[in-house]
């Protein structure tokens, strides 16, 4: 896809999410890798007011070369890209059940949202671990990511909110999607020990869907 075209998408959906309560105020950032550099939202912007011509370019190193100052967290995305060869986009929200779920001090770090549907295993994967808590632009969250990006497509920051990796832009803004619906599924079972997936059946969706 052409960076124009890219850049026009990347708005289409930050507004959309923004629309639909997923961003509110100037929460959230989203990424995409180019051929040669990245684009991402510039700091302190609202994902439902972007302009394409203004979005931050990043050169290959993650330098800024173009539009305005980048988020903060560029060292977040830059965990999962560097981490994840088929991560071609990165969507950081703070979405409010999957935020929900990161403030809980009583569920397994490792995977705490359990496969209870087809489409969070098909978009997000096995498991979605919880990363520690850091301050919002705090580098020293790089590694921390890095690390628990190597075996997920998606983490949860403790007491944050959710970093989605995706194959394209669509694909990560799926698995953000994704992501919330499970947090609130979660949420709505937690006092009713749900069925779950076995593992079987989700070895099966990540054979078939990949
Ligand atoms: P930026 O405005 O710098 O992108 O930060 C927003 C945010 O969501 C921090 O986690």
């Amino acid at each position: 896809m052409r960076e124009d075209d890219t850049r026009v998408l990347l708005v289409e959906f930050a507004a959309s999410l923004f629309a639909r309560g997923f961003s509110v105020g100037s929460a959230g950032n989203i990424s995409v890798r180019l051929d040669d550099g990245y684009l991402i939202t510039p700091t302190n912007s609202s994902l439902g007011r972007l302009d394409p011509a203004r979005l931050a370019r990043l050169d290959s190193d993650f330098r800024h070369i173009g539009g305005d100052k980048p988020s903060k967290e560029v060292f977040m995305h830059r965990a999962f890209y560097t981490a994840r060869a088929d991560a071609g986009a990165v969507v950081h929200l703070h979405s409010t059940q999957a935020t929900a779920v990161a403030c809980l001090p009583d569920v397994d770090p490792a995977s705490p949202i359990p496969p209870l549907t087809p489409y969070f295993v098909m978009r997000v994967g096995r498991r979605m671990p919880i990363v520690a808590y850091y301050r919002p632009g705090d580098a020293a969250m790089e590694p921390a990511i890095h690390s628990a990006a190597q075996d997920a497509r998606a983490v949860l920051l403790a007491n944050h909110g959710p970093v989605v990796s995706g194959k394209t832009l669509t694909d990560a803004v799926y698995a953000a999607e994704e992501v919330e619906e499970a947090a609130k599924l979660f949420l709505l079972l937690h006092a009713a020990a749900p069925r779950t997936l076995t593992p079987t059946q989700v070895d099966d969706l990540l054979a078939t869907f990949g």
